[in-house]
């Protein structure tokens, strides 16, 4: 296949002008050039120089009004991804990023929730990570501790979008945090770390000491800020503060329009200086239950079109927020939340999984979960979390109807039911078959 005579060039215009000067006309089949990516991209660079922008953000308002005639502008833009994207810029295109880029850092790609200080009970050796040394420590408030942790040589450390969290190993067992910085340009990955009853991961790192290494993945996100959101309200409450805090960085560090509700018990308020500081009067303080549900009335109702709602904190908070937001008329499609405490999941009933291309059955007995029974059956499926929060060990469906109990899922790749995170959800039924 020839090579692609755009590739290595700079794109002058990358919103488009609409000229044809703007496309590539190579015809390989894997073009590295920038050009073609914009012809295979969407039609909506072809309408015209405003249109790439303002589309997408119009796209977002049609759930409210079905039966609404669709105006064909619209119509021509692709299907919206399932795949979060970032409103900050890509680290690629800010300058004093690009060389480390070319040196071959990248983000964390994968789009993964979290689920702050939760244990594993097969840890894996984190792999495509790098090994961190404590920079410093400080207590955010009792029993929260947050800590900086910077690569041994002083060495910058990869960007990161906001929202983002880390696997760390805390001794036997490996936890998700999430990074409390904006993740343009990071010296050092912050964490917040809570204190837990028997909580080993907790205790471990709250044990740690400047100096001593640590070993973490590589930023994973699931939680990132919209590109097309004309706005963002951001609600936390208690430790789910950490995640909010890094998109609040970015939103005040890119100034885009902002808010925070933060719910908190009285004197136990990590990270509230800094929200003060970084928000100004955008920062709502909710210190007991009567004020939050007030205030969040209130933050519901009164948001210019084209706000997304993002939410963390424990899952019943989690819920009875997304369930106001829904009562109040938001889209599915806005609402963005983060569950950093798994509820414990119930046994389960049992049930048979069959393996499509090898035409096995595996039986999955109730407290058994499908992903422990494909193991014990000599299958090896990647996972990280084994708690329905990192993305990893997602199977494709091919009959049979899954019970989702994961936090990692989109609303619309869970109502699909083609696929499966096996390490927490199971079948409907009795039986279910995966593409294995
Ligand atoms: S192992 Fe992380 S979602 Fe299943």
């Amino acid at each position: 296949m020839a090579p692609c005579p755009a590739a290595g060039r700079r794109r002058r215009n990358p919103a488009g002008s609409g000229r044809s000067g703007d496309r590539c006309s190579c015809r390989a089949d894997r073009c590295p050039g920038l050009r073609h990516g914009l012809r295979r991209d969407s039609a909506a660079v072809q309408v015209g120089s405003r249109t790439p922008r303002l589309l997408p953000a119009l796209q977002d308002h049609h759930p409210h009004r079905p039966g609404a005639r669709i105006p064909p502008l619209l119509q021509r833009l692709p299907p919206r991804s399932g795949n979060l994207r970032p409103f900050l810029p890509s680290p690629r295109r800010l300058p004093w990023c690009r060389r480390r880029h070319r040196a071959g850092f990248t983000t964390g790609g994968t789009n993964v929730n979290h689920a702050a200080a939760a244990g594993y009970r097969r840890p894996l050796p984190l792999r495509q990570g790098f090994s961190l040394v404590v920079q410093s420590t400080r207590d955010e408030a009792p029993g929260v501790r947050s800590l900086a942790l910077a690569s041994p040589d002083g060495s910058p450390l990869p960007e990161f979008v906001p929202g983002s969290h880390l696997l760390v190993e805390c001794g036997a067992t490996v936890n998700a945090y999430s990074l409390t910085g904006s993740g343009t340009v990071p010296s050092a990955y912050t964490i917040t770390v809570l204190l837990h009853d028997g909580g080993g991961g907790s205790r471990f790192l709250h044990g740690l000491r400047p100096g001593d290494r640590v070993q973490v993945s590589r930023p994973r996100n699931g939680f990132s800020p919209q590109t097309t959101a004309t706005r963002h309200l951001l609600i936390a409450s208690g430790i789910g503060v950490t995640p909010v805090l890094s998109h609040a960085r970015a939103a005040a560090m890119w100034r885009q329009p902002f808010s925070v509700l933060y719910a908190y018990r009285h004197g136990i308020a990590p990270h509230v200086q800094e929200l003060r500081e970084l928000c100004g009067g955008r920062l709502i303080e909710c210190p007991d239950r009567p004020v939050f549900v007030r205030r969040l009335s209130e933050a519901l109702t009164h948001q210019p079109l084209g706000t997304h709602l993002y939410v963390c904190g424990g899952t019943s908070f989690v819920e009875s927020v997304i369930g106001a937001a829904r009562g109040f008329g938001w889209p599915e499609e806005r609402l963005h939340r983060e569950v950093f405490d798994n509820a414990v999941l119930d046994p389960g009933q049992p049930f048979t999984v069959h393996l499509e291309r090898s035409g096995r059955t595996v039986p999955v007995p109730a407290g058994i979960s499908l992903l422990e029974a494909l193991e014990d059956a000599g299958l090896q499926i990647p996972n990280l979390c084994r708690q329905g929060v990192c993305g990893e060990c997602r199977l494709t469906v091919t009959s049979g109807v899954p019970v989702h109990r994961d936090s990692y899922l989109p609303a619309a790749a869970r109502s699909s039911n083609t696929v499966i995170m096996p390490c927490v959800s199971r079948a409907a039924g009795e039986r279910i078959g995966v593409d294995l």
